[in-house]
């Protein structure tokens, strides 16, 4: 059965699950290879609801094989998401405060991330409120990040 990384946007989930497993599956990029574009023009196209449906079958998917899987920070907010990864071997969440979070989003020059782009750091942080129970009841082991270099966290789940 897999193992799982869940954490907010800007958490580190790919650069930790990288480090832990060159052989790890990112399901940000799975579903935009599947879909064929980027996931910030599937919202705009299709909407966030038809995003969550195609998340939480290749999540479902994905927890059918053995790798390691990097989520989309919100995997969780569906209760069917939340059930199945009760079934995975291990969940690991990586925990930040949400002004680091804030800050690292801030300065990504890489990803796409349309909540991000669409939410005032307000209505952000409200979303990260609502999200962080909802890490917390599907980890088996929560590890905060802040303040730790990528080694130090991959070491600590080890
Ligand atoms: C999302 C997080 C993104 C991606 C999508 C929605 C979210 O993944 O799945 O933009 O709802 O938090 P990352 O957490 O890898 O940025």
């Amino acid at each position: 059965m897999a193992r799982v990384l869940i954490g907010f946007m800007g958490s580190g989930k790919s650069t930790i699950a990288g480090l832990l497993d060159a052989d790890y599956v990112d399901m940000d990029a799975y579903i935009e290879d599947k879909l064929g574009m980027t996931i910030a023009a599937y919202f705009a196209k299709e909407g966030e609801a038809a995003f969550r449906q195609i998340e939480e079958q290749v999540l479902q998917e994905l927890l059918a094989g053995n790798r390691l899987i990097s989520t989309g920070g919100g995997v969780v907010m569906s209760a069917a998401n939340r059930a199945l990864l009760t079934q995975a071997d291990q969940v690991i969440y990586l925990d930040a405060d949400f002004e680091t979070l804030y800050r690292r989003l801030s300065q990504d020059q890489v990803n796409q991330r349309p909540l991000f782009a669409q939410k005032s750091k307000k209505e952000l942080e409200a979303l990260f409120d609502l999200r962080q129970p909802l890490y917390q009841a599907c980890a088996s082991q929560t590890v905060s990040v802040v303040g730790k270099t990528p080694q130090e966290i991959v070491e600590e789940i080890r």
